[in-house]
């Protein structure tokens, strides 16, 4: 089968056969051999078509084995009906590589024929690509083996899309902006060949400088992120999702034939890889051509100019939004900016020139910013248009001042917000692929994005740190469940994996008469909990089997009683072991800590904030497996309630180090110990620093 460094000829092949290649205009076999011929194309074309002799300049043959030379990609543009006979006779020409334009198979059920397809093929050393796609373009191979837009414009963004209609749309689209396409490949179905494959292309495609991957569902998981992860590292990558609600997923899996998975591992799995999420075309668009054209931010110091107070502030919140650094040295600030602002302006961050400010003044205020050393960040260079203002320099301002930044390596980037006049402007500074935009927003999130991007390049660590656990105990313990049947631990199991693996657990035994009870608790100390150990009952709560907060020996024999009988209430016919007796710890701040396997991104962990309310809050973030300390301690930072780790209302800052510890034991059972399909520990309570954690309460599931 082609190897992995050879996905080149597929981009760049020396020679493409097309199969159901057409003399007549409108066809799709038309349109992909013309498409070859306007591309430029220097490499050998071959249609095949069983009436025709030549086809658009291109000698016609009435078989793919009536080739003379070698045919590095095939083309089908043959119904359905006729497609597995021309793989077949693809395969035994000794093509590389397949590209099914064709629909009518997996999308609409017939998963078959599809894999009937890729069997033959893969069986001869073929790979496919699709069925249901939209073809393959390259501006390095001059290859447009697609059948949509004949004039693509070459640049240096790679496009990789699972859905072929919104592929052509965007090709009409970039054309529109003046967006370079470096690539641009239609996955569709994904019966062999997937985006990681065309990531893998991408990587190495020296025209290619940002990549945008429109995705709905992900097959191979681990696959991807491997991949996505060496993409990152050498040039950005955008990724546009979706199926972000139910509806919307259930949509993007009916339309591809493929799974997609669960949104929130999605997206965390997306940042984790050090690419970013964009939640619109416009958006993915605008920062993949702004990162793929501007030089990255070096530094953290960042500057907002501005002629009005209103986008002074919206462009602030929005550097908020995407953490973007505004630089704050008063002294420096005043020195740079105060000759060209008036009093009743501000040379505070943002830099307020006001609504007086002419082209002359905004030339004066971007020279300052381009030439001050410490903005070592970017720039945002606002505009609102003024009475004031003499508009006909706008053009010639943006076009000037861009051009000494890009001089100096800074970024900068232009939010222009007026009437026609203005948006006319954009049009022309987009046409030159200047980043200038009507809306604040797409400004400082496309200088965000590239920031974000390159400071994840400045701290990626991908190392990968495991615990040492007692793996052979906690199997011990799974096995024995499972012999009993059982698909979840019970409460004193989870207890004894807990302290097999190191995380810190309150002192527990179980007493199977109220008179042991009593016993463990006066051993114990009170106050004490108590909580059924039932095969029969997982949501022990929701039973009425946990009383917590047991003051004495009276006390834990009545809770007893009161526990066996909710029970047997519950679940007249559930088998109860014993209760549980646990030291009740003391209080502290509640969080969750736990995992699970996802069935595209296999073992995930999981932190958040804690207690009875967790499903309501939802206040929780994953990562995908592997991970080490630094991506742990990410995980603690990404969390809306982070304040909770460095103290609220006079508290001292929890014991984060303890958390971290828990985050990798989980990570590391959910390695060692296959069977085990979900932990969640909640509450994970967490003391200050130095005090460590206890682990209240586990749940632990195990594959039947
Ligand atoms: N070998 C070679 N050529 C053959 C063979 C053969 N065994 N048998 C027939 N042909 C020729 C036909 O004679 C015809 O050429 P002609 O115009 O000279 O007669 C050509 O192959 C095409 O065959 P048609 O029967 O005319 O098929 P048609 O072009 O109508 O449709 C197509 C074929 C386009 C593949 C169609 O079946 C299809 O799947 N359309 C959907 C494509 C699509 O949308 N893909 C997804 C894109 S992404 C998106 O969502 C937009």
């Amino acid at each position: 089968m082609s190897s992995k460094g050879e996905i080149k000829r597929l981009f760049e092949p020396e020679s493409v056969a097309v199969i159901g290649a057409s003399g007549t205009p409108g066809k799709i076999g038309y349109s992909v051999v013309r498409n070859l011929k306007n591309g430029g194309y220097e490499g050998k074309v071959y249609p095949i078509n069983p009436k025709a002799d030549e086809i658009l300049g291109f000698k016609s043959y009435s078989g793919i084995g009536k080739v003379d030379g070698p045919v590095d990609l095939t083309v089908i543009t043959v119904p359905a009906s006729l497609t597995l006979e021309s793989v077949k006779e693809a395969v035994a020409k000794g093509t590389k590589y397949i590209t099914i334009i064709t629909s009518g198979f997996g999308e609409v059920g017939d998963y078959e024929t599809e894999h009937k397809i890729v069997a033959c093929a893969n069986e001869g050393g073929a790979r496919v690509l699709g069925p249901n796609i939209f073809g393959v373009f390259s501006a390095a191979g001059k290859c447009n083996s697609t059948f949509s837009a004949n004039n693509i414009l070459a640049g240096n963004v790679a496009i990789l899309t699972q859905s072929g209609a919104l592929g052509i749309a965007m090709i009409g689209k970039t054309a529109a902006a003046n967006i370079g396409l470096s690539v641009m490949a239609s996955i569709g179905n994904k019966s062999d060949l997937d985006e990681a494959d065309c990531l893998e292309y991408v990587i190495h495609d020296n025209n290619t400088k940002s990549i945008l991957m429109y995705v709905e569902g992900i097959k191979d998981g681990i696959r991807f992120m491997d991949t996505l992860k060496r993409a990152t590292a050498v040039k950005p990558v955008v990724v546009l999702k979706a199926g972000r609600s139910e509806r919307g997923a259930m949509a993007a899996a009916s339309h591809t034939g493929s799974l997609a998975g669960s949104d929130e591992i999605f997206d965390a799995v997306i940042k984790q890889c050090g690419a970013a999420r964009a939640e619109t075309l416009e958006e993915a668009f605008n920062w993949c051509n702004f990162m793929a054209n501007s030089p990255p931010p070096k530094k953290d110091n960042f500057v907002i100019v501005t002629n009005g107070g209103g986008i002074g502030v919206m462009a602030t919140d929005a550097c908020e939004q995407y953490s973007i650094p505004l630089y704050d040295d008063q002294d420096k600030l005043k020195e740079a900016f105060s000759p060209m602002t008036p009093a009743f302006g501000s040379v505070k961050n943002p830099i307020d020139i006001t609504g007086g400010a002419t082209s002359k003044d905004y030339n004066l205020a971007l020279e300052a910013s381009a030439v001050t050393k410490e903005i070592d960040g970017g720039v945002m260079a606002l505009y609102c248009e003024t009475a004031t203002f003499d508009t006909e320099n706008l053009t010639p301002m943006v076009r000037d001042t861009y051009k000494r930044h890009m001089e100096l390596g800074k970024p900068i980037v232009y939010a222009l917000v007026g009437g026609e006049a203005v948006s006319d402007s954009i049009r022309t500074l987009q046409k030159d692929r200047i980043p200038a935009f009507s809306d604040v927003m797409h400004a400082v999130s496309s200088l965000g994005t590239a920031y974000n991007y390159y400071n994840y390049l400045a701290k990626v660590n991908n190392s990968v740190e495991w615990a040492k656990i007692d793996t052979k105990a906690i199997n011990a313990i799974v096995d024995a469940a499972l012999a009993e049947g059982r698909s979840f631990l019970l409460a004193n199991e989870g207890s004894a994996a807990m302290k097999a693996a190191g995380v810190s657990i309150p002192e527990s035994l179980v007493a199977t008469t109220p008179e042991q009870a009593s016993e463990f608790a006066e051993k114990m100390g009170y106050p004490v909990v108590m909580k059924v150990v039932s095969r029969d009952i997982l949501h022990k709560s929701d039973a009425g089997g946990v009383i917590l907060g047991i003051k004495n020996k009276e006390g834990v024999a009545g809770a007893y009683d009161t526990i066996m009988k909710n029970c047997k209430n519950y679940n007249a016919n559930a088998v109860i072991d014993g209760i549980e007796v646990t030291q009740m710890v003391s209080s502290g701040t509640e969080f969750i800590v736990g995992g699970r396997r996802d069935p595209a991104f296999g073992p995930v962990v999981m932190f958040g904030l804690g207690g009875v309310y967790v499903e309501v809050i939802k206040d929780v973030v994953f990562r995908a497996l592997p991970i080490n300390r630094q991506e742990a301690e990410n995980m603690l930072s990404s969390i809306k309630s982070a304040k909770f780790l460095t103290g609220v209302r006079g508290q001292e800052p929890r014991d984060t180090d303890s958390i971290i510890d828990a985050i990798i034991k989980v990570s590391t059972i959910l390695n060692e110990c296959p069977k085990i399909t979900d932990i969640e520990i909640n509450p994970i309570v967490v003391y200050e620093k130095g005090k460590g954690l206890k682990a209240v309460d586990s749940r632990i599931m195990i594959e039947k």
